[in-house]
């Protein structure tokens, strides 16, 4: 798919993976739907980026995930604004601790509908959308965790496995007009508050021993928009082998 003019909305896209996403985009020429949830200023920020990396059109967008009309609402805004669709990459997510001995219900419900639900629905409002140009496709940002949970992180672990499931079961209910894949990235990006220690044990248990970057994951993103035009239903990772360490 030729990305130039393309409408794409990236969630989560105010800071961090999403916002490199976002750039990769639009320095191809894309129209930029950034949502953002809590970080207006950043969000504002990227627009402005982007308008002078590539003179493309965007617009920030807020939506609370969790509440469950959030993604009609989200689809229907951006398409007031933009007219269409092309490309959904659902990067928003909430990673918090949650030991065993004290995780919640409602930390559960938090994880699930932010990370495995609102990508679902999102998919299902843009749908209409994504199918006009026979083109059309979702990349979910998964995690490599997602097949390998790690403790004191279950409910995110736990609603990563099943954003994956769910990338297949609209894999299917999407097919033949959109693809839909998952990216499965490892250490791409450290937490903010993480220390070099700890970052330094993170890296040396990937078989690359050594961090990614989202830029990585932004590649990969880039490629199964642009170039995957066979796949469908699959999972990539960019985890420096984590997964199978
Ligand atoms: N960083 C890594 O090394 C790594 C590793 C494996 C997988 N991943 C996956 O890659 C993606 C991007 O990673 P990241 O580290 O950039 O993610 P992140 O910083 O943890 O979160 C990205 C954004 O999600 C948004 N978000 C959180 N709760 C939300 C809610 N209730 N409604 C709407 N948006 C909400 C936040 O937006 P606001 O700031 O606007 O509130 C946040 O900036 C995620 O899906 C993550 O699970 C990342």
């Amino acid at each position: 798919m030729n990305l130039k003019g393309k409408v794409v909305l990236v969630t989560g896209s105010a800071r961090r993976v999403g916002r490199v996403i976002a750039l990769a985009f639009a320095a191809r020429g894309a129209r930029i739907a950034a949502h953002y949830n809590t970080s207006a200023a950043e969000a504002r920020k990227l627009v402005a980026g982007v308008k002078s990396l590539s003179g493309a059109d965007a617009e920030v967008f807020r939506a609370n995930l969790f509440d469950a009309a959030a993604p009609q609402k989200l689809a229907d805004a951006v398409v007031r604004r933009f007219g269409g669709i092309d490309i959904l990459v659902n990067s928003a997510s909430l990673y918090e601790r949650t030991p065993f001995s004290s995780a919640t219900a409602e930390d559960w419900d938090r994880h699930m509908a932010v990370n495995a639900r609102a990508p679902y629905y999102l998919a299902q409002a843009c749908a209409p959308w994504l199918k006009r140009t026979g083109e059309g496709c979702v990349i979910n940002i998964a995690d490599w965790a997602g097949h390998r949970p790690y403790a004191d992180f279950g409910p995110y672990c736990a609603s990563k496995a099943a954003l994956l499931c769910a990338s297949k079961l609209l894999a299917k209910s999407l097919a033949p007009e959109i693809r839909v894949n998952a990216i499965l990235p490892g250490p791409v990006l450290a937490p903010d508050a993480m220390g070099e220690g700890e970052k330094r044990k993170v890296a040396e248990a990937t078989l690359l021993k050594r961090l990614g970057t989202p830029e990585a994951v932004a590649r990969a993103c880039l490629y199964l928009a642009e170039s995957a035009d066979y796949s469908t239903g699959a999972e990539l990772t960019v985890d420096g082998g984590r997964l199978i360490a």
